[in-house]
């Protein structure tokens, strides 16, 4: 799969918000290094997390093991196929939140913006 990655930490510099329709558009029009925004590949049966670091960045992560949710990323688009977690509410699911440690891809192209640790909800869950 083809991933398109954003770092969640630039998003307050350039008043960008996580649901932003185009936001995606307006990353790749600004001028950010490739460990902030790019493209990558993912294989089937690697994790995201995996692939990141393939690829030579050093995303969040602490357990690798699905029980801290410092690797959360928000996925805005594709599919994915996440082994079971504890630690993720429900409805953080239902909002697009996925552990980059535990999750593969099943679409061709994916949507992520990593680094989400801080997103209000996440912070009490992470150990
Ligand atoms: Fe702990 Fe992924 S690194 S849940």
């Amino acid at each position: 799969a083809r991933m398109e990655y954003l770092d969640y930490e630039v998003l307050a510099d350039h008043g960008w918000e996580v649901d932003d329709e185009d936001l995606f558009e307006a990353a790749a029009a600004a001028d950010l290094g490739p460990e902030s925004y790019g493209r990558l590949l993912v294989e089937r049966e690697e994790t995201l997390l995996e692939a990141a670091e393939r690829a030579g960045f050093a995303w969040p992560f602490a357990c690798r093991g699905g029980a801290c949710a410092n690797c959360a990323v928000l996925l805005r688009e594709g599919e994915v196929e996440m082994a079971q977690s504890h630690v993720l509410p429900n409805g953080m699911v239902e909002e697009g939140i996925r552990l980059s440690c535990l999750c593969r891809p099943r679409s061709d192209t994916l949507q992520v913006v990593y680094n989400v640790k801080h997103l209000p909800g996440l912070d009490e869950l992470r150990l």
